[in-house]
């Protein structure tokens, strides 16, 4: 299968390729820029008949070439997630976290973005490649209102070879509309450009999209002296003669020396793509593992005709992985426990659009419990996410969004395997998650085998799995897939099921599913909060209960726990106003939840030693408090105000429980190894009422980038500094220097506050009414008129009605290829011409428009659709002012929609960011302007003594952009 809007080109017909010979641009290396920074976005679908099929480049309102629609839409940098901003709404869908979003709130689910960028003459001759990383979802996209190309998952990366619809040496416009109506989850997705957009721009002979395969592999799949190291690099030809390229391989290890250097030769015909492989072998390989990960370079080069015309840096690992029916998963050769987490792609205040810094944040926050693994349900991750996971140390399970084997799933699934299969973190490839309706069935298996051959064909390293719901069933995929996945069924079936198949090996795909909220002991229908002590559902199970059952059961490989953060959606057991998921061991802002101690004793070597609840019950003295030690202590010894309440020897992967009559002071614990020493010590304290905020960012340095991020936790303490665990002050942020904050969060999974703040932009519109106009020889360059003055005298000219319907005006040029000028006046004050921006915005000009202002043009249309705004601020004065626009109707009939409004917009005041504090803790999340200096954010809160963190911003790390 091919992977690439290249192929799909070939597929029409090569003559699309210029027919005259192209020079080789031998000097025209690849540029891999960001498109992510600069976008207008419009939330509203205004131009339901933007798309036209008919006739190419024809597509009208935003979409159209030269649509000057955007000039009031909001500047946006990527990644972007507009549902994030919408309110909560009872009526919206319960699994999608309430968002006012999809069927029933159709205003809300289509958005527009655009973005216009120059291209240099210089460019002539490259190949410009536009890639979208994700859109959520059902994208349409066009190039200066050349319809491009049409997506529709939300989880797959799409690219497009753009050259032949660009102008060089002239502006560009990529215009994106987005239609998130439709949901592919049950989770909380997100709505918009989420991911990032790149524009590539190669020579006409490059490597490929996703053309590089790099992966190693040693005799038996066990590391031992010597890696062979298997390379392919795909080439396209894109000139109108064959090609033949030369392509040089360089090894580069961890610490940056060259390794190796080796290579091959393709000739590729025109318009089509060669695959060149080679194979080196390195001695003494350093393996990546979770605890030590070692990336290498591979750095390719491309040359034709002795003139390198594309090079490509990719990092690799080099391990090997297995899953074996005795003893379970296989790291390097040895067994290796999963501990594993199963992920959506959702952060408090941001939502789905997860800057690359906050990526790697949530995985730091996962690794601290001993989390090694991610499963990436139920789609394909952001790429950034993978990188971070080889960064940092950390396996995924890449899993598809959709069983099947039809070409259109297959091309997802190609597309998904190329673009990861070189991440060393990427351990298996699961096909599936629980697909109901057909896994038990011939058909259901007969696609996942087709999922699992293909897998086979593009990646000879790793295994593939199925996330299974079934217990001790082997009907359907089951039956076919290689490893036996399980979600949930801790228990008899699994033993019954490995008996009856001891040749296929398992894994824990989807574990747990227990529901707890942070800080709170007692379920709380009304609020929707579940007690931290753990709760289960009728298919899930408490920690220890799935976790002590697989870890005495190696051939299990270990398991995905559902799930390592909350998230949006999903409020088992409740519903509203509860808006977000209980199942995180963090909660969606990744602060650790008690749960996180439980696995943090059984899946670290690290001491542990943590009781609960809080000690804060005033009200509650003398009543029995349930008191839970969450260690890895041989023994543990409870105290409450210095007096012993037992010491409790405790059993592999459980927990120990004691009975407490509350009385307000501290209670004590210390924790001992098997010899009986003291090996940890903690304790809870009743505190006092709070009386200061403290604020502390995860970095106190970032890179000065404009996608850095400072993740600041604020909480509230008492006068001796202590947690304040049931405070909820609503607390205040204000920021100055070289950062914005991004969101706001707070773990509270029932809280309707918003997660961003915009700025306010004090404004006000004013009508232009009492148009008047007459035919007359406008001439379509906008060159100027008499009529276009102040001080015409069009007294006698005829008058048109105001609309109001929102149609394209009252019709009054009644001939094809007629043209004819209106004008009105308009008075504006001292104060209003004063303000930073007047605009003045028209709601259609059928077909064609030159708009004046005092005489001067201010630009023009040529849409029918468009409703064009312009900043005309410099044009006007106080007093009488005149507009005055051209119009040349084509066809039937046209004219000016009279329906024109100023608005007069101040200087935006800083959006006043808010959060109220869930037990004691709120999160804030700053990304860093491009100026390199400092931050100050500061909380404060009514009664509570303020806080200021200062980060610093450093120069570097600039993502080359376009600009
Ligand atoms: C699973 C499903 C997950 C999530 C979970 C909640 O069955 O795969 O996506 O819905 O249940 O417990």
């Amino acid at each position: 299968m091919k992977i690439d809007s290249f192929v799909r080109l070939l597929a029409v017909g090569v003559c699309v390729l210029p027919m005259i010979a192209q020079p080789l641009a031998a000097d025209s290396l690849r540029e891999h820029l960001s498109l992510d920074a600069g976008w207008k976005f419009h939330l509203g679908d205004d131009w339901p008949n933007a798309l036209r099929l008919d006739k190419a480049g024809a597509s009208g309102g935003p979409a159209a070439d030269r649509s000057s629609t955007d000039a009031l839409w909001r500047t946006v940098n990527l990644p972007h997630d507009w549902a994030i901003e919408l309110p909560f709404d009872q009526g919206a869908d319960m699994s999608h976290g309430y968002k006012a979003l999809g069927p029933g709130f159709l205003t809300n689910s289509i958005g527009w973005y655009r973005r216009t960028f120059e291209l240099p003459k210089t460019d002539e001759g490259k190949r410009i490649w536009l890639t979208f990383d994700g859109v959520f979802r059902d994208a349409t996209v066009w190039v200066n209102g050349w319809l491009v190309r049409r997506h529709e998952s939300g989880y797959y990366p799409f690219r497009e070879d753009i050259t032949d619809a660009l102008r060089f040496g002239d502006k560009n416009v990529i215009a994106v509309r987005v239609d998130a109506t439709k949901s592919e989850g049950w989770f909380y997705e997100g709505a918009g450009i989420y991911r990032h957009v790149w524009l590539d721009k190669t020579a006409p002979v490059a490597i490929a999209p996703d053309g590089i395969f790099v992966y190693s592999q040693f005799k038996d799949n066990v590391p031992a002296k010597e890696a062979q190291i298997h390379v392919e690099a795909t080439v396209l030809n894109m000139l109108t003669n064959a090609a033949a390229a030369a392509v040089n391989f360089e090894i580069v290890s961890p610490e940056g020396k060259t390794l190796a250097h080796f290579k091959g030769s393709a000739k590729v015909a025109v318009g089509s793509q060669g695959t060149v492989k080679a194979e080196s072998k390195l001695s003494s390989p350093v393996l990546w593992s979770p605890e030590t990960p070692e990336l290498y370079k591979l750095i390719t080069t491309v040359s034709v005709g002795g003139g390198i015309v594309d090079r490509k840096e990719t990092a690799f690992g080099i391990r090997t992985v297995a899953f074996d029916k005795d003893k379970g998963f296989l790291l390097n050769g040895k067994h290796y426990w999963i501990y594993g987490t199963c992920n959506h792609q959702d952060h408090a205040g941001v939502g789905a659009a997860i800057p690359d810094a906050l990526q790697e944040f949530r995985v730091k926050k996962l690794k601290e419990f001993g989390c090694n693994a991610i499963r990436t349900s139920h789609n394909p991750p952001t790429p950034e996410l993978l990188e971070a996971c080889d960064r940092l140390g950390m396996l995924v399970m890449d899993e598809s969004r959709l069983l099947g084997s039809d070409s259109e799933n297959l091309h997802k699934w190609d597309v998904q395997i190329r673009r990861d299969r070189n991440h060393p973190s990427v351990a298996i490839w699961s096909v599936a998650n629980e697909e109901f309706s057909v896994q038990d069935s011939p058909q259901g298996a007969r696609a996942a085998l087709a999922m699992q051959n293909y897998v086979k064909h593009l990646d000879p390293t790793r295994p593939v799995t199925y996330a299974a719901p079934e217990g001790d069933t082997f009907a359907g995929i089951n039956g076919v897939i290689e490893v036996r996945g399980w979600n949930y069924h801790p228990g008899p079936d699994m033993d019954s099921y490995h008996s009856k198949h001891p040749n296929q090996p398992n894994v824990g795909t989807e574990q747990g599913s227990t529901v707890t909220t942070r800080g709170i002991y007692e379920n709380d229908a009304r609020r929707g909060y579940v007690s931290a002590y753990g709760n289960k559902t009728s298919w899930s199970n408490l920690a220890e209960e799935w976790w002590s059952w697989f870890a005495e059961r190696p051939w299990l490989s270990g398991g995905f726990v559902w799930t390592g953060f909350d998230y949006r959606g999903e409020p088992t057991p409740y519903s509203w106003p509860c808006i977000n998921s209980h199942f995180g061991i963090l909660d969606t802002c990744g602060f650790p939840k008690d749960i996180f101690y439980y696995y943090q004793s059984w899946w670290t070597t690290n001491v542990v030693l943590h009781l609960m609840p809080h000690w804060n019950w005033p009200g509650k003295e003398g009543q029995e408090i349930r008191v839970n030690a969450l260690s890895n202590c041989k023994a543990v010894e409870l105290f409450l105000n210095g007096d012993s309440l037992g010491r409790q020897t405790m059993k592999p992967n459980s927990n120990l429980t004691w009975q407490v009559k509350y009385a307000p002071g501290t209670l004590a614990a210390k924790g001992f190894d098997a010899q009986g020493n003291v090996i940890a010590e903690t304790k809870v304290e009743t505190t006092g009422e709070a009386t200061q905020l403290q604020l502390i960012p995860d970095r106190k340095l970032i890179n000065a980038n404009g996608e850095d991020v400072a993740v600041f936790s604020v909480a509230a303490l008492d006068a001796q500094g202590r947690l304040v665990p049931v405070a909820g002050n609503k607390v205040n942020f204000s920021i100055e220097g070289a950062g914005r904050i991004i969101g706001v969060g707070n773990g509270d999974p029932s809280c309707h506050e918003p997660d961003v703040f915009f700025a306010a932009l004090p404004a006000h519109t004013l009508a232009v009414n009492n148009w008047r106009w007459q035919l007359a020889d406008v001439r379509g360059d906008g060159r100027a008129l008499p009529e276009y003055t102040l001080d015409f005298d069009d007294s006698l000219w005829k008058t048109i009605k105001p609309k109001t319907d929102g149609d394209s005006g009252e019709l009054v040029i009644r001939q094809p290829n007629t043209t004819a000028i209106f004008r009105a006046h308009f008075k504006l004050t001292e104060e209003e011409v004063s303000q930073a921006n007047v605009q003045i915005r028209f709601s259609g000009c059928d077909d064609e428009g030159w708009y004046f202002v005092n005489n001067q043009l201010v630009g023009e249309s040529h849409d029918w659709q468009a409703q064009p705004a312009f900043n005309v601020k410099k044009m006007v004065h106080a007093g009488d002012n005149v507009v005055a626009v051209g119009v040349r109707n084509n066809a039937g009939e046209g004219g000016l929609n009279p329906n024109v409004n100023i608005d007069i917009v101040g200087t935006a005041k800083p959006a006043a960011w808010s959060r109220s504090l869930f037990n004691g803790l709120a999160q804030i999340i700053v990304q860093s302007t491009r100026d390199a200096g400092e931050f100050n954010l500061t909380a404060s809160a009514d009664g509570l003594k303020p806080a200021t963190a200062v980060v610093r911003t450093q120069p570097g790390d600039l993502r080359p952009s376009v600009p």
